[in-house]
């Protein structure tokens, strides 16, 4: 099959999550199947495309949800141009995800911020979906402000729930009187000494300075690099390891990743660009 060639897929829900975030609910022409952490190529008609890793289950085989952040021309034409009932293209799904069989058994220490909840969010679906084979999940969400908390009701939901550990917490609450929770950048609630850090794994995906903070905060915490996942982010043009765009030292982040552990990047000093 030509990796090139998108699969049609028609957008059946917006769901605006905060002032900068959407998710886009399509329903291709013939599944896509993917494993929780590998991204897609979202084909927007006329006007490019982008890389985006699906926010929905891995589980759920005949619709697809990405969430996205409005940054550019792709993404803000999302935003400004598109409606129910229109036809995008997604190619994919390329690189590689979760490695859930050597999470099995084991704790599991998540940190996201910002957009960074798309592939978390996916993730927490995956390991919700079979939970009695990790020994304990934990996860700590950052946001700006409470406004920009996206995923409100499965937050909602989780926080009620006794399968996973979620902690959350704002930049600033300043102009928020409501918000009654933490307050303060994610490696504040990143505090927990009863964490089995030796033989545990912790994931990490954000904006890269949250990536570079709690990268080093896990490391301080005691996990090794090779315990820790970083979901990358770079350039990208072919998302199939062809063009070059989206080098760090002698991998490909479209091929070798998006999912990562730090031993293998901690010696690049692009890693957190
Ligand atoms: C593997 C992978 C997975 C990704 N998953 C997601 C996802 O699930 N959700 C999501 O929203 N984004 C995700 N991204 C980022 C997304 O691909 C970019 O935001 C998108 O390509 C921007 O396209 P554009 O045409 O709108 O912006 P462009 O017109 O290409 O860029 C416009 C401007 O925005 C800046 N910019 C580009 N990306 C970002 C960014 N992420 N944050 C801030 N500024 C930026 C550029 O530097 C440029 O100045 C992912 C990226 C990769 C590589
Ligand atoms: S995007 Fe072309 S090599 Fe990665």
């Amino acid at each position: 099959m030509n990796p090139y060639q998108p699969v049609p897929a028609e957008l059946v829900e917006i769901i605006e999550e905060s002032p900068t975030i959407t998710t886009y609910r399509l329903s291709p022409e013939k599944p896509i199947p993917f494993a929780t952490g590998q991204f897609v190529e979202l084909c927007v008609p006329g006007v490019g495309e982008a890389p985006f890793t699906p926010s929905s289950s891995p589980l759920v085989k005949e619709e697809m949800e990405i969430s996205i952040m409005h940054v550019g021309e792709v993404t803000n034409h999302l935003k400004e141009k598109t409606q129910v009932g229109d036809v995008l293209g997604v190619r994919g799904p390329y690189g590689e995800g979760y490695p859930l069989e050597e999470f099995k058994g084991k704790d599991v220490y998540i940190a996201g911020g910002g957009v960074g909840l798309a592939p978390l969010r996916s993730l927490i679906y995956a390991l919700l979906a079979d939970i009695d084979s990790y020994k304990n999940v934990r996860v700590k969400f950052g946001a700006r402000n409470p406004e920009a908390i996206i995923y409100k009701d499965e937050v909602e939901k989780w926080l009620k729930g006794d399968e996973l550990e979620l902690q959350l917490t704002v930049d600033s609450a300043e102009d928020y009187p409501d918000w009654d929770g933490e307050e303060g950048v994610v490696t504040t609630i990143m505090e927990d000494p009863d964490a089995d850090i030796e033989s545990g794994v912790s994931v990490v995906c954000g904006p890269p300075i949250m990536m570079k903070f709690a990268t080093l905060k896990l490391l301080d915490m005691g996990y090794d690099p090779d315990q820790i996942y970083l979901s990358m982010e770079k350039n990208m043009s072919c998302g199939v390891g062809k063009c070059g765009h989206c080098g760090i030292g002698p991998y490909y982040v479209c091929k070798h990743g998006p999912v990562m552990t730090y031993d293998k990047l901690e010696d690049y000093d692009e890693v957190f660009d």
